[in-house]
């Protein structure tokens, strides 16, 4: 973990002046709020370190690497109203903490100020960052936008089910390490590189929080247990275990995902244990290692020091089985 220390570090030194000064409180008191709660800030780190392993002072993406994290934390506000979601990083959401209007002002706040970032960079090197964030920022609404469609459709399959969590999650993961590239002004073809290896490492880490948001420890999660399960989200766990489970556990989890019983205990107790003996946990395993290994031979292709492809590998093995 010595390695993203380092960016971390620097990171969280320049991300206390986001909207430090600003008025009304009313409006950035929720920015500051969600800001300060911590994070694992793997989107950032890896912009740095994409523009530090592409040979250029990591230091200079650092105006990007906000940019990224404002806007995952803008995203994170309003996927916790779409979603319901009571906590976030172990504390109250921003909608629960003030209210609903508060949490879209300064959700759509935080998207210009992350806009704003790319200001810091020459004509050239703007337009590209811009071009490549609004194409991600869209593809992310679009990603959010099947997620909730999902929850009330019955006849999701896999491949939309990795095409929604790729445009939801795994893009902008793609995107933070192109950013790096841009900056450090590397080859267009080892930019497009990285940012399929951050693609594909996007769609483990996205196929993982689905698998924590059912198995995760309530201690330390940060978040509330079992609320996919709740809402009714077509998640990998979920269409798998329907393919693997025999014709009663089926009709069963079949049933429990058409309605929104009182006694959310009782449902997410029958799933997961579904999840588990249908074979559908371990499965999910299975597939998070399988994009994890795409990354890694993706990461093969790209023009950089044997040393830091073996840095992000070990970063990837972390990421595959964390636990927040
Ligand atoms: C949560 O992202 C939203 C997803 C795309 C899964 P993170 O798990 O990176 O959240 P923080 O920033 O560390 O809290
Ligand atoms: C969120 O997916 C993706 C974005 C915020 C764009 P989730 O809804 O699974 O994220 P969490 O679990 O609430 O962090
Ligand atoms: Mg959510
Ligand atoms: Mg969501
Ligand atoms: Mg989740």
């Amino acid at each position: 973990m010595n390695l993203v220390t380092k960016y971390q570090d620097a990171f969280l030194g320049h991300l206390k002046t986001v909207a430090s000064n600003k008025q009304p409180d009313s409006l950035y008191d929720p920015i500051r709020y969600i800001m300060s709660l911590g994070g694992k800030r793997l989107r950032p780190v890896l912009t740095l370190i994409s523009c530090d392993f592409f040979d250029h002072d990591y230091k200079e993406a650092m105006n990007a690497a906000i940019a990224i994290e404002v806007f995952h934390n803008f995203s994170l506000i309003h996927d916790d109203i779409m979603d319901e979601a009571p906590l976030r990083r172990g504390n109250q959401t921003v909608h629960t903490k003030w209210n609903l209007n508060t949490g879209i002002l300064s959700g759509d706040a935080m998207l210009i100020l992350a806009y704003q970032y790319f200001e810091h960079y020459p004509p050239e090197v703007f337009r590209k960052l811009a071009m490549l964030f609004s194409k991600t920022a869209l593809e992310v609404c679009e990603g959010q936008q099947l997620d909730i469609d999902f929850e009330t459709r019955n006849d999701v399959g896999l491949p939309e089910y990795i095409k929604m969590i790729d445009y939801k999650t795994a893009v902008l993961l793609g995107a933070a390490m192109k950013m790096g590239a841009v900056v450090a002004n590397a080859s267009e073809e080892c930019s497009q590189r990285i940012y399929n290896f951050g693609r594909y490492l996007g769609i483990a880490f996205q196929l993982q929080d689905d698998y924590l948001d059912a198995f995760g420890d309530p201690e330390t999660f940060g978040k509330q247990v079992g609320g996919d399960i709740i809402s009714n989200k077509k998640t990998f766990l979920y269409l798998t275990a329907l393919k693997l489970s025999n014709g009663r556990q089926r009709e069963i989890l079949e049933e429990l995902y058409s309605q929104s019983p009182n006694d959310a205990q009782e449902k997410i107790t029958t799933v997961k244990e579904i999840f588990r003996s249908s074979g559908a946990a371990l499965a999910t395993k299975d597939e998070i290692a399988r994009y994890t290994k795409k990354a890694f031979a993706t990461l093969e292709t790209i023009n950089i020091l044997p040393a830091n492809k073996e840095k992000l590998r070990d970063f990837g093995a972390l990421l595959m089985n964390r636990t927040v």
